[in-house]
């Protein structure tokens, strides 16, 4: 018998505003925040920001340097300030950039490094800072995937990226914030000056979409939404930025998420432990692998795993959806080969570790609406599936 509902792939549910809530930000003792009406919006101002700085005078046509393995809207945020994407490869069996590949291809156009953390994992700065100040460029940590960003600690990346939107640690059902190092304060101001202000506020409009939001991403509903292809959940493709604002966001509602995000359950570690029989077989549990780098862990977007080749993905990706667990290969392919992109960029080669992670990589739902039952789920279809390996 079919089976009613799916548990979702991603994404916490939207919070009520508290504006009891008084946080203080974890990041505020580095950065000043500003609010925008998405996070792509926020990566294009800080990549203003970055062209603006420039003690070189005439770069016709500045570059900026990303992950080859990554999310569309960076490459849509760059177009929007008419820079040109130079996308670099991953280090092996990793989402990072390499850093030599980064040093090479850095040229006299280029304005900032853009590091991406990746479902909660937080990409190592301290390389990529030393190679920005050596030759002048901003580093930009893009933490729309992680909450909270690793520069809240210590202040490493000239300018952080958060984006509150579906499927983010703190889904506001839209926005995002730029964090602004108080150095680079007065040139964010001539760069937000021009741009319109949005009011939110906690409207009944607002309100009913919230809760009708909540209902469709429960697992009855998400069940039946992913069988309407028109809807396209899931599909990643390019879309262009075509507006950026400024937002006074609904008072309270950040707090709030911020709260709900501490308060969700942490399936990290467990996860890393039912999973380690894995290894043996081939398989490449990420957040245990890359986690020892990390200064300071936290809970995850979702928990990743690369499996030995793209055949052992894909029937595993196959078994868990039959089993009711939405696990996906998230962005399944590199850049350059998710729809749209191709039209914008310039032609690009030596992708090869970028590629072989987009054929491997599986992730596996850990938001708040998870169970102790959807875990043993997850761990036991893993360890049978591995058992079919070749
Ligand atoms: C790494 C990364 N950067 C930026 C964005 C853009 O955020 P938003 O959807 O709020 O525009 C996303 C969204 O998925 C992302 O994953």
């Amino acid at each position: 018998m079919a089976r009613l509902g799916k548990l979702r792939p991603v994404g916490n549910r939207v919070p009520v505003p508290d504006s009891a809530h008084d946080l203080v930000m974890p990041w505020e003792s580095a950065y000043a925040t500003r609010f925008l009406d998405s996070g792509t919006s926020a990566l294009s101002i800080a990549i203003a920001i970055a062209i603006a700085r420039q003690a070189r005078p005439a770069i016709n046509k500045p570059e900026v340097i990303l992950p080859g393995y990554g999310c569309p809207d960076l490459i849509a945020a760059a177009m929007a300030q008419g820079v040109v994407p130079v996308l670099v490869d991953l280090a092996e069996d990793s989402p990072w950039m390499n850093p030599r590949e980064v040093a090479d291809k850095i040229t006299d156009n280029t304005v900032a490094i853009v590091a991406v953390n990746f479902l909660g994992l937080a990409a190592p700065l301290e390389q990529l800072s030393e190679l920005a100040r050596r030759s002048a460029l901003l580093l930009i940590e893009d933490s729309a995937q992680r909450m909270p960003p690793s520069s809240a600690e210590d202040g490493c990346a000239d300018l952080v990226v958060l984006s509150f939107g579906r499927g983010k640690p703190v889904n506001l059902m839209g926005g995002g914030a730029l964090l602004v190092g108080y150095p680079l304060e007065e040139k964010a101001r001539t760069c937000c000056s021009p741009l319109p202000l949005v009011n939110e506020r906690p409207t009944i409009r607002w309100a009913l979409k919230r809760q009708l939001f909540n209902i469709l991403i429960s697992r009855l509903f998400f069940g039946l939404l992913e069988q309407i292809p028109a809807l396209r959940l899931g599909e990643t493709r390019l879309h262009a930025l075509e507006r950026i604002s400024l937002v006074d966001p609904i008072p309270g509602l950040l707090a709030s998420g911020l709260v709900r995000f501490e308060q969700a359950p942490d399936y990290r570690l467990e996860l890393d432990r039912e999973l380690a029989d894995l290894d043996r077989q081939g398989w490449i549990r990420l957040p245990a692998k890359l986690g020892q780098a990390e200064k300071k862990p936290t809970k995850l977007l979702r928990y990743c795993l690369l499996a030995p080749d793209m055949e052992t993905r894909d029937r595993s990706v196959q078994l868990l959806n039959q089993a009711g667990i939405g696990a996906n290969a998230f962005y399944g392919a590199i850049l350059p080969d998710i729809p749209g992109v191709h039209d914008v960029l310039p032609e690009t080669s030596g992708l090869r570790r970028a590629k072989d992670f987009a054929s491997r990589l599986i992730t596996l739902p850990v938001h708040e609406d998870v169970t102790q039952k959807d875990i043993r789920i997850m761990v036991k279809t893993l360890l049978r599936s591995a058992q079919q390996q070749k």
